[in-house]
């Protein structure tokens, strides 16, 4: 569709906020949607490939890529680029090199051609890796786990975006701000929407994912949400279609807007 691919980091300022999640599950409803997705896993603790289900001995992974051993096309296994702990050990290598903050928008930059979007799982930390990340993307978007908020790590992972916009890719913009794994009962997880709201108005994403059992135990059985229980998608469903409006991308945005429409509870009459 494009001739480059939209790429799009998932970041948060700590780990456990549903950022792998997220990752997983948009990029089953933008393939759905019919976007041509890739998926990175720039988190050493491989989560994400787990999630895909990449057999944990593919070959090579991003590590042997940013260390500058293998290309990145030999590294998309299914549509995934998986990581393994060598990751960690490739970012120690990178950070002692000149350029090491444009290592991954270079190596990206072939599989680019190749898809429509690009999503990259962030590690936990502000790191290195992060910062790579985003000097590859277009887009950033903050995940924020609603019952462990805090507005200082939000302030944290603000800083970091804008440092990489400042001083190393000018075009890089936040998409959206998501309140994730939220139980809306709970004074305190309406507050924290109150926070984000203040904070960051319309950039913050109408839909919340909800918290459920079944995303631990989808990730539990290497399943997209949209295969496990297929009505529990509704939300990331909802989250996939506001992602393609801000993206402007129309005919995949009718597509997910169907989807919603599949997945939402029938009303009694
Ligand atoms: N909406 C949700 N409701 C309940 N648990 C969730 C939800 N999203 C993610 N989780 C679970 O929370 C934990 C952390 O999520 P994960 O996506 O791995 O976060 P991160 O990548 O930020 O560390 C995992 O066990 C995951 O299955
Ligand atoms: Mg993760």
């Amino acid at each position: 569709m494009w001739t480059v691919a939209v790429t799009i980091a998932v970041l948060s300022q700590k780990g456990g906020t549903g950022k792998t999640t997220l990752t997983r599950s948009l990029a089953e409803g933008m393939s759905r949607a019919g976007l041509r997705t890739l998926a990175i896993d720039a988190d050493p603790q491989g989560n994400l490939s787990e999630y895909f289900g990449v057999p944990a001995d593919a070959f090579p992974t991003l590590g042997e890529v940013l260390a500058g051993q293998q290309r990145a096309m030999d590294a998309i296994h299914g549509d995934v680029i998986p990581a393994n702990l060598g990751l960690a050990e490739a970012e120690l290598m990178l950070a002692g090199k000149i350029g090491r903050e444009l290592t991954l928008r270079s190596a990206l930059r072939e599989p680019k051609r190749h898809y429509d979007i690009c999503l990259i799982d962030c590690p936990p930390t502000l790191g290195l890796l992060t910062v790579n990340a985003l000097v590859a993307s277009d887009w950033a978007i903050l995940s924020s786990e609603a019952e462990h908020f805090s507005e200082q790590g939000a302030e944290q992972a603000m800083e970091v975006i804008g440092l990489a916009r400042e001083n190393l890719n000018p075009d890089l913009d936040l998409l959206g701000v998501l309140l994730n794994i939220a139980d809306m009962r709970t004074k305190h997880a309406r507050a924290t929407l109150r926070t984000l709201q203040d904070r960051f108005g319309d950039k913050v994403f109408e839909t919340v994912i909800r918290r459920s059992i079944v995303y631990p135990e989808s990730a539990q059985a290497a399943t997209s949400i949209f295969e496990y229980r297929r009505r529990k998608a509704i939300d990331y469903a909802r989250l996939t279609a506001e992602v393609l409006q801000r993206l402007n991308l129309v005919p995949q945005l009718a597509r997910a807007q169907e989807m919603v429409g599949e997945l939402e509870p029938k009303r009694q009459t």
